[in-house]
């Protein structure tokens, strides 16, 4: 079933459209957009997608694919601490576009969400943007049709998840999901939101970027979350700053040195080196030079292992087993407490054999690319409007090939202990071409 069959399943009819948003890859750059800092995440190919109609009336209806329950709420019922559970993610967007002044009315959705969950992909944020598009096409807000109008969906998403969800995150995931381009790494200064595309073309290099999904489940709304920023808060109040983001680099020991908490003197030190990380990482992507990129990777995740205990022991196995089998670097990636690491290495393809997984020198994205073509024209044909978080953004929309393509590859992650994806640089192309991507 996708969000169109749920649609009709659950509430009767057709939709009046469907809209999509990417998960996202954060490159590098964690636990540093709350600081106020730089982040360099790219879009994922796989996406979540919402089918939905406005209706006459203030009410909303959520219904998912995954979860097949139908969640009803009165618009003017939402607020912080009124809706539980994953329909705060949805209803928080409506409330979150109210706050901020625009005219919402009520509407049934059907999600499909094909962004893995809790695997630091941002499967949230991609739940949030694509209700966010369907609300403003459904409303005629207007909010996709530039990056400025994005920049106020960006912050109603992130409103929603920080108070109706409750989880205090930094805006990043919710801006790659909507700011995103094709081939090109999303720089993300999160003091003023400036955006700068840094192309990603590491293909081109004969490199491909793999995520690897520990199956270590993580959550935000746990307190450890929390927890961080708070500490980073009371930190640059110690010191006198807004956000850590004021303390450079070649400040930081004098700083370090003012701080009276040795738990608050490793978290300033994870957070003022990793924005220089990321400063590092897109000279190094600009000139080319992907060994030192690896290096990157490999000192943020030391510093998130060491000074920001964000990691877990899942995460640093594959991390060590990445190095191990030739990565020139790897991380993981995401908030932590056990998202998925991410590595930069030579195209590979792994397989499993007797319980142990191999490298081959196979190629891998081609044979599931023709299969996704040839795949047997399954969209639904009801509805008349598509509507994808990409569009304008050179990412064209979702197609039938994508949406096939996604559906293809979602059971691959459910049913194994642990999974290698390949994703190369084609995890930032338009959707509607079908990605080289292999869950293998
Ligand atoms: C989560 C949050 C983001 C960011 C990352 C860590 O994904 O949603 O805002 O803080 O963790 O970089």
């Amino acid at each position: 079933m996708d969000a169109v069959g749920a649609f009709r399943e659950r509430f009767g009819g057709e939709p009046e459209g469907v809209w999509s948003a990417p998960g996202r890859v954060n490159l590098i750059g964690e636990h540093t957009d709350y600081n106020g800092g730089l982040a360099l995440p790219i879009a994922l190919p796989h996406r979540t997608y919402a089918a939905a109609s406005p209706r006459g009336d203030r009410v909303l209806r959520v219904t998912s694919v995954q979860t097949g329950d139908v969640v009803e709420v009165s618009l003017d019922e939402v607020g912080p601490g009124t809706v539980g559970g994953w329909s705060a993610y949805v209803a928080g967007v409506p409330w979150a576009l109210a706050q901020a002044g625009y005219a919402v009315g009520g509407l049934d959705v059907a999600v499909d969400g094909r962004v893995p969950l809790g695997a630091g992909l941002s499967s949230s944020a991609a739940l949030e943007c694509a209700v966010g598009a369907a609300i403003s096409d459904l409303n005629g807000l207007g909010l996709l049709e530039s990056d400025d109008a994005r920049a106020v969906l960006v912050s109603a998403c992130r409103r929603a998840e920080n108070d109706i969800a409750g989880a205090p995150t930094g805006g990043m995931d919710q801006s790659a999901s909507l700011l995103c381009r094709p081939d090109h790494a999303l720089l993300l200064d999160c003091r003023d939101g400036a955006t700068e595309h840094v192309p990603f073309g590491i293909g081109a290099a004969g490199l491909v970027l793999l995520v690897i999904d520990t199956k270590a489940h993580h959550a935000l709304v746990d307190g450890q979350y929390g927890a961080r920023r708070a500490a980073c808060e009371s930190a640059a109040a110690t010191l006198g700053v807004e956000t850590l983001r004021e303390i450079a680099i070649g400040d930081l020991e004098g700083a370090l040195s003012r701080l009276p908490d040795e738990v608050e003197r490793r978290r300033v030190r994870h957070v003022v080196t990793e924005i220089d990380r990321v400063t590092a990482t897109v000279a190094a992507l600009r000139r080319g030079e992907y060994a030192e990129v690896g290096h990157l990777f490999d000192a943020s995740h030391v510093s998130l292992r060491d000074d920001y205990e964000v990691s877990c022991p899942e995460l640093d196995v594959a991390v060590a087993a990445a190095r191990d089998a030739g990565a020139l670097g790897a991380r993981m990636t995401g908030g932590g407490f056990g998202a998925p690491p991410l590595r930069s290495c030579r195209p590979t393809r792994w397989r499993r054999s007797s319980g142990v997984w191999n490298r081959h020198t196979a190629e891998g994205g081609s044979a599931r690319r023709s299969a996704s073509r040839s795949s047997p024209a399954g969209a639904p044909t009801a509805i008349r409007r598509r509507r994808d978080a990409s569009e304008g953004r050179g990412g064209g929309g979702v197609g039938r090939a994508a949406r096939l393509a996604a559906r293809d590859r979602t059971p691959g992650y459910t049913n194994a202990a642990y999974r290698v994806l390949v994703a190369a640089s084609a995890q930032v192309r338009p959707l509607g071409s079908a990605p080289p991507l292999s869950m293998l």
